[in-house]
């Protein structure tokens, strides 16, 4: 019933939340570890092209499915095609997608609020980055740790999730993007002044092949849509939410930027400080995690800022995860017809279920080195564990094929006049309406599918593996 549904309290609103989502773990944590892995340059150059050409269009359709509709993705397919049809698909791989991601996402939440209190309890200052590296170590092999923080954020996250679209989404967002954003600057005029500033900026922004190999072409895709938000209904969701009259083709450029600048930001203070203290850029997904409290083991007032570093970083993976759980609550609630609070404590609680396999994959036999072993034939010798192999499955897999379904919908399948009409209202870029609809109906799609062909590794196939 559209009376009913909530709303958000105003357009900034709108942009905060979607931002508030957008922004997260996948810049902070993600976006500087695979640049690291994929050797600097080349990997930053090909994925700001996939976030322009290939993420922004898709992030309009997306707020455009959920505005015209004002339902979820289930829901939203059907009313924009028919009963039955095959296009609710794209809604329920968010659906699945969304399970998936939460329950490892709320994984590295979990260990970015074990760091709060590590960083209080642990005098940083007084250790080598050597030693601070191995902390991390440390923390991924004990299933215990990490299952209760896993389960302590969860908790965390239902409880806002519960509350609503307007009392618990957005009022958070608002107070807790901006301190995040003043923190970063603080470690910005660190790593200009103390870090190795010329190399980090170089490693970041001169495109250099070394390290760069075919699959890093998927990488740099599926990282532009985990970071923008894209490929499982979290933006239609959201764009529900949102008065039909709404501006989105400003919200979804405002949206992009932001992730895009957050991404870049936490790339120009990790990488000069990792130079200068000889660490390696490869370092993989604990790289925020060990590079970080160096700086803060030498900046004055280190003490009090790391916990807040690691404070402020939960609270952005928590404005993400509420995004990602009420894509999943909101489908029980607009197509099952249950409560909000009943929606959410049985997805909430099924995620926190999910999510145990991954909490304990760095300490368990099972989980860990088992899995690995039995991914061997598929990653060609270098097996995944089963928390990084959910991690490629929704990156690589999931989001691109969410992505390319949502692209083919609005392009092909949604009526014209709806289109045109749904794109420009409110807004003062309307023009930009067959720019967009051309990349929507030819690159984005062709782009997709080549990228996922590469990333099942068929380029590899035919002209051999390593680098490019
Ligand atoms: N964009 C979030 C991040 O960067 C993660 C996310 C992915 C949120 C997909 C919602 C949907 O951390």
């Amino acid at each position: 019933m559209a009376a009913e549904r909530g709303h958000w309290g105003s357009r900034l609103g709108f942009i905060l939340a979607a931002g508030g989502s957008a922004v997260g773990l996948g810049n902070i944590w993600g976006f500087p570890y695979k640049t690291g892995e994929n050797g600097g340059g080349l990997f930053v150059l090909v994925y700001l092209a996939c976030v322009a050409l290939i993420g922004l269009p898709i992030m309009m359709a997306e707020i455009f499915i959920g505005k015209t509709t004002q339902t979820s993705p289930v829901g939203a397919f059907r009313a924009m095609s028919r009963p039955g049809s095959a296009w609710m698909g794209v809604g329920w791989l968010g659906v699945v997608a969304a399970f998936i991601i939460l329950s490892f996402y709320s994984v590295i939440a979990g260990w970015s609020l074990h760091y709060v209190w590590i960083s209080i309890t642990t005098t940083f200052s007084d250790m080598t980055p050597g030693e601070i590296g191995g902390i991390f170590g440390q923390v991924v092999t004990n299933p215990a740790l990490c299952s209760f923080w896993h389960v302590l954020f969860m908790v965390l996250t239902i409880s806002i999730v519960v509350a609503g679209v307007k009392a618990g989404l957005e009022t958070w967002s608002r107070i807790l993007m901006p301190a995040l954003f003043i923190l970063l600057l603080v470690l910005l005029v660190y790593a200009m002044v103390k870090g190795n500033f010329a190399q980090g900026l170089k490693f970041l922004f001169v495109p250099n092949p070394d390290n760069f190999k075919w699959s890093s072409v998927p990488e740099a895709m599926g990282l532009a849509f985990f970071s923008l938000s894209l490929g499982m209904g979290a933006l239609i969701t959201y764009g529900s939410y949102l008065r039909t009259d709404e501006d989105l083709v400003s919200a979804s450029i405002t949206v992009s930027l932001l992730d895009t600048s957050v991404a870049l930001l936490a790339g120009i203070i990790l990488f000069p400080i990792i130079f200068a203290a000889d660490g390696n850029p490869a370092g993989g997904p604990g790289l925020v995690f060990t590079t970080i409290p160096i700086a803060f083991a030498e900046i004055p007032g280190g003490v009090v800022l790391a916990p807040l570093f690691f404070l402020l970083l939960t609270f952005t993976a928590l404005t993400s995860s509420i995004s990602l759980l009420e894509v999943a609550t909101a489908y029980f609630i607009d197509e099952r017809g249950w409560t909000r609070t009943k929606a959410t404590l049985v997805t909430g609680g099924a995620v926190m279920a999910i999510g145990i396999p991954s909490a304990i994959s760095g300490g368990s036999r099972l989980f860990g080195a088992g899995m690995q072993t039995l991914t061997d034939p598929l990653y060609r010798g270098e097996g995944k564990d089963w928390f990084n192999a959910l991690v490629d499955l929704s990156f690589n897999l999931m989001l691109p094929i969410g992505g390319l379904g949502i692209a083919l919908f609005v392009a092909w399948r949604v009526d014209d006049a709806v289109r045109e009409a749904g794109f420009s209202a409110g807004s003062k870029l309307g023009r930009l309406y067959w720019g967009w609809l051309w990349l929507l109906r030819y690159l984005v799609p062709v782009a997709i599918v080549v990228v996922l062909f590469n990333a099942l590794g068929i380029f590899e196939l035919l002209f051999g593996g390593g680098n490019v």
